[in-house]
């Protein structure tokens, strides 16, 4: 268990290794036996040691690791990937983090196509998950768009007023959408049906040619992140995309 000491929260090495994800009690006793664990420039031998889990930084099998109350990411989802729990046909988008994560139970936060590519936030903490894919908080989403046929004012007028899909008599619309070019478009979405993008675009006589997702809630794709890499959320995008749930 945690214990409070004045400059912070303190745990057991081997909690610590436990909550973060590598592996069964007895899985990360061995890796401090066996001398795999380092901290502050020292191996660290002792299970029992307590140590500062604020801004704490560790290696294990000389990779670093910040720890993480809790699991918060973004990754850049590339193409021919699956996000559902049993991918069938192509490698699952979880196979893209390291062990210790899938360990962890991090999932993502809803679905992407296997063919779309961009950010796609994923989490240990089911609550979150939630609220962010639960229609009530109306989390935007952020589309970039590439279409078959040129785009007119028709078409994007008729995104934003609404189009019927053919499960569901209500119409759903564009929280927001603009052209960027003759065959491109930005759509914001505040809900998440099954292809939606695409089955919109369908419902106005064009076709998705290609879908990036660039923005979710308060959080953009980082520029920096190539196709299948991930990094932590930051504190303060973290609390960003937490305030818009309030
Ligand atoms: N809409 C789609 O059609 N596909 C996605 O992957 C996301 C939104």
């Amino acid at each position: 268990m945690p214990s409070e000491r004045p400059g912070g929260t303190e745990m057991k090495l081997s909690q610590i290794l436990f909550t973060q994800g590598f592996g069964s009690r007895r899985e990360c006793a061995a890796l401090i036996t066996a001398g795999r664990v380092q901290w502050a420039g020292r191996t660290l031998e002792n299970a029992d040691e307590d140590l500062p889990t604020d801004g704490l930084v560790f290696s294990v099998e000389g990779v670093d690791w910040a720890f993480q109350a809790s699991a918060l990411l973004m990754l850049h989802k590339p193409a021919g990937v699956e996000c559902s729990r049993q991918p069938r046909h192509h490698p699952g988008v979880l196979s893209l983090l390291p062990l210790p994560l899938q360990h962890r139970g991090v999932q993502p936060v809803g679905r992407l196509d296997e063919d779309t590519t961009g950010l796609l936030l994923l989490t240990d903490d089911g609550a979150l998950i939630h609220r962010l894919t639960s229609p009530k908080w109306h989390v935007p989403k952020v589309y970039e768009v590439g279409v078959k046929h040129p785009l007119d004012e028709a078409q994007l007028q008729a995104l934003r007023d609404g189009v019927v899909l053919h499960d569901d008599p209500a119409p759903v619309r564009a929280a927001a959408c603009e052209a960027t070019g003759e065959l491109t478009l930005r759509l914001t979405l505040t809900d998440g049906r099954y292809h939606q993008v695409k089955r919109m675009l369908a419902a106005v006589g064009n076709r998705v040619e290609t879908l990036h997702r660039s923005g979710f809630g308060s959080a953009s794709l980082d520029a920096a992140l190539a196709p299948g890499q991930w990094r932590w959320l930051r504190d303060d995008e973290q609390a960003a995309l937490r305030a818009g749930l309030r």
